[in-house]
């Protein structure tokens, strides 16, 4: 009985991972998840489907594991919001995804009111689309009857984590974590509270929102399994859980559907000046932990467009083969704004862009500068978060981990700009591990977080081969094709 499921819902795909004790990967289960474009800049999800895949890929890891499983922890997308009616449990919606900028207009206009720098005090974040509390209030709006219903009490909020703990718990518990709140737009960061004066601006009654807890400790139980889930965080604070990075200083950079930068800052909320957010990390007890965050929308997605948009590669490990067969990029810059740009920039109205092509460009360069545009764009916030800390705390190193990672042509460019050792850990379901240590330290598997800094391993370190005058030059070259988007 000393396994732990993590359940890792992300952007694209649901999974299921067993972990034993000492952080080893007994066994994973996994269903892509269907997304849905229903207009330009639109992203839904089905939330119906997120929680079937999610409970079938559970009983799959559980059963191919062959082990008792002690705890579950759960680990999410973060931002996307789900509405449903607490008598049926189903949704009103399909789920309005982080990615979905439907809101964009709506946030200028709360902008134009004058209403970020009161946002950034209390909660951290910026005004962006990105964030839960515009697509909820665009819900409560858009959908009939919904504000009535809400009023009356009827229905439920809740992020990813949210919705699949009440449907574990059979509609029993309705709760979230700190990390996970503090993504809402509607949490007051420095209180650890939903925000009164927010939920009036965004005019959103409080009847609809989840209890706020720790990341770790029972929630409630898993009816099915028969288990307590004892762990609970937002995929990027539960991937800087995972790599051990629990002091201040320490810092991790994820390629998953996106790419999340984030540096713990300990029990300090650090504001950024360089575009960057300030957000809760995961907790263990009362205390509230923070993070730095830099946030860019379009990461290993960028993959999934080569396949499924330009059919260039057949599947997504294709990639790494056919971004090799070329020595560089042939001149092409790839800005991927499908979903606008995220940090440093803040733009939801920017679009995506391919610069420099010539008739010499082929599907290999295009392939190659899309694999080079997640390494900028992290190097861009990688630059931010150094501006943004004193010269002592520069990182020196950075932890990456996410699917990829596993990409070493990635990894070696990303070094090379970075001008840093990037460490890829033995394990890179960092995400998952992170969410399973949760509920370890949850149901007292773990005595203490120090039992878990042993749990982290060395794969392999990319050491910076690029001299800094050639990475300066590309780097230089990547904000120009950045401006240009921006003014386009
Ligand atoms: O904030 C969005 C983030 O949580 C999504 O993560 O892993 O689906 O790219 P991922």
């Amino acid at each position: 009985m000393d396994a732990l499921l993590a359940l890792d819902q992300g952007t694209s795909s649901s999974r299921a991972l067993v972990f034993g004790r000492d952080g080893g990967l007994l066994a994973l289960a996994q269903r892509e998840l269907p997304q849905h474009f229903p207009q330009p800049g639109w992203v839904e999800h089905d939330a119906q489907q997120i929680w079937t895949h999610q409970v079938e890929c559970a009983r799959e890891a559980v059963t191919k594991a062959g082990v008792k499983v002690a705890a579950i922890g759960i680990t999410n997308q973060r931002e996307t919001v789900v509405l449903w009616d607490r008598k049926t449990g189903q949704p009103l919606h399909k789920a309005l995804v982080w990615q979905d900028r439907r809101t964009a207009a709506f946030c200028e206009q709360l902008k134009a009111q004058g209403l970020e720098p009161r946002v950034r005090e209390l909660t951290g974040l910026v005004l962006d689309p990105y964030f839960s509390a515009t697509k909820l209030r665009w819900l409560l709006d858009n959908v009939p009857g919904a504000r009535e219903r809400a009023a009356r009490g009827e229905l439920a909020f809740g992020t990813i984590d949210s919705w699949l703990l009440w449907k574990l718990t059979d509609g029993k518990v309705h709760a979230t974590d700190a990390s996970n709140a503090s993504r809402t737009l509607i949490y007051d960061i420095h209180r650890g509270d939903w925000s009164d004066e927010l939920l009036a601006a965004f005019d959103i009654p409080k009847s609809l929102l989840p209890e706020v807890r720790p990341s770790s400790g029972v929630f409630g139980q898993a009816t099915e399994f028969g288990v307590p889930i004892a762990g609970i965080a937002g995929d990027q604070q539960a991937a800087l859980f995972g790599q051990a990075a629990l002091t201040p200083g320490q810092a991790k950079n994820t390629y998953g559907t996106g790419c999340f930068l984030l540096m713990h800052t300990g029990t300090q909320a650090r504001t950024s000046t360089q575009g960057l957010i300030t957000t809760r990390a995961a907790q263990v007890d009362a205390t509230a932990q923070y993070a730095l965050e830099g946030s860019v929308f379009v990461g290993g997605a960028v993959v999934q467009w080569l396949r499924d948009g330009l059919k260039a590669i057949g599947g997504s490990g294709e990639v790494q083969a056919l971004a090799s067969s070329v020595p560089d990029a042939g001149g092409v810059m790839f800005v991927p704004a499908f979903a606008g740009l995220g940090a440093p920039y803040w733009r939801p109205d920017a679009r995506g862009a391919l610069l420099g092509l010539t008739r010499g460009t082929t599907q290999a360069h295009i392939a190659r500068a899309a694999l080079e545009s997640i390494a900028f764009q992290s190097a861009a916030v990688l630059t931010a978060m150094n501006a943004d800390v004193d010269a002592a705390d520069r990182l020196t190193e950075l932890r990456v981990d996410g699917g990829a990672s596993a990409n070493d042509l990635l990894m070696q460019f990303q070094a090379d700009l970075l001008g840093i050792p990037v460490l890829r850990p033995k394990v890179i379901e960092t995400t998952a591990l992170g969410a399973a240590l949760l509920a370890g330290l949850g149901v007292g598997l773990y005595e203490s977080t120090e039992q878990i800094g042993a749990i982290w391993q060395l794969d392999r370190a990319f050491e910076p081969r690029m001299s800094r005058d050639e990475a300066g030059a590309r780097l230089a070259a990547w904000d120009r094709a950045v401006r240009q988007v921006l003014a386009a």
